[in-house]
């Protein structure tokens, strides 16, 4: 690299890949989302906090196109893609887990994984009759994939096994697997760290870590403060719907906004919790 282009990376920011501006959706009455804007950058990780029913899983089914917008604009890598069909958003690079897991019951892991690619296989379905030598070679090189992406997430050794039967954890683990397999850019993760205990969550976030540094944007929402404030590079709080802040973890926990959004809905352990740490972002 020379001293040119080292100055131009640091000076310049990391390409944009995903961006919302003023986006909204109502349900009837209910403004769900209400005129939202954010960027997500490669190999960044965005956390989206909020309050229980703030908006954040709208927010995640508005970029897969689940839902579309009844304002504003979702750009990805400058491209408008509001309102295209999930399957286009998924092509181009976009993929997502889900609050509650979603594993097929009756597959092992390893099917569970290679399942997440189907849409990239190039197979037509007359080859699929005949079995010809291309589907045999796309289904090896899918295997091999699979095999790769087990290994990078420590998944290996119960490739064979039922994924269901997993401890909660590396379901969880199975489901990234998933995702990781379509050679994703934007990884989208609904609460990765719901019913993990707390070695778990360490190695999740060191699991993040890792996506990340592989030069893939990340989108997470989570209520675990613990994963997001020791794995996002940048914050944005919504509640109600609206965006009340956004910045780096350390702005984001000494902000009164969220702070007192946060404050105005106590968990249900809150009564265990001393005075103190009910002041902060659970930190
Ligand atoms: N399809 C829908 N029809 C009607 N209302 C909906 C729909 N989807 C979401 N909502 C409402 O929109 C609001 C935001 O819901 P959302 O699930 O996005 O919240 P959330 O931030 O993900 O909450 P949680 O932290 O509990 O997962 C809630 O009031 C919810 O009831
Ligand atoms: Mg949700």
């Amino acid at each position: 690299m020379t001293t040119q282009q080292r100055v131009k990376e640091s000076v310049e920011p990391r390409e944009t890949m995903l961006e919302l501006e003023n986006v909204g959706i109502s349900f009837g009455g209910l403004r769900a989302v209400d005129g939202l804007g954010f960027k997500i950058r490669r190999s960044e990780v965005v956390g989206l906090i909020g309050p229980n029913g703030a908006g954040k899983t709208t927010v995640f089914n508005l970029i897969t196109s689940i839902y579309r917008p009844t304002d504003g604009a979702i750009r990805w890598r400058g491209k408008e893609i509001t309102g295209l069909p999930p399957y286009r958003i998924a092509e181009m690079g976009i993929r997502r887990t889900f609050q509650t897991i979603r594993l097929f019951s009756d597959m092992t892991v390893l099917e569970n994984v290679a399942a997440g690619a189907h849409r990239q296989i190039r197979q037509r379905w007359w080859q699929g009759l005949l079995n010809t030598s291309t589907q045999q070679k796309e289904e090896r090189e899918l295997l091999e994939r699979a095999h790769a992406v087990l290994e990078r997430l420590d998944l290996a050794a119960v490739a064979n096994e039922l994924a269901v039967s997993l401890p909660y954890g590396a379901q969880r683990r199975v489901e990234l697997a998933r995702t990781l397999i379509a050679e994703p850019e934007l990884v989208i993760l609904d609460e990765p760290a719901a019913g993990l205990n707390d070695q778990e969550s360490e190695e999740l976030n060191a699991t993040i870590r890792a996506i990340r540094d592989s030069g893939i944007a990340i989108l997470l929402v989570e209520h675990d403060m613990n994963v997001v404030m020791n794995v996002t590079d940048h914050i944005v709080v919504i509640n109600f719907g609206k965006k009340i802040a956004e910045g780096t973890p350390a702005e984001i926990r000494t902000n009164p906004q969220v702070i007192e959004a946060y404050l105005g809905q106590p968990d249900d352990d809150d009564e265990a919790q001393a005075p103190e740490e009910k002041r902060g972002v659970a930190i």
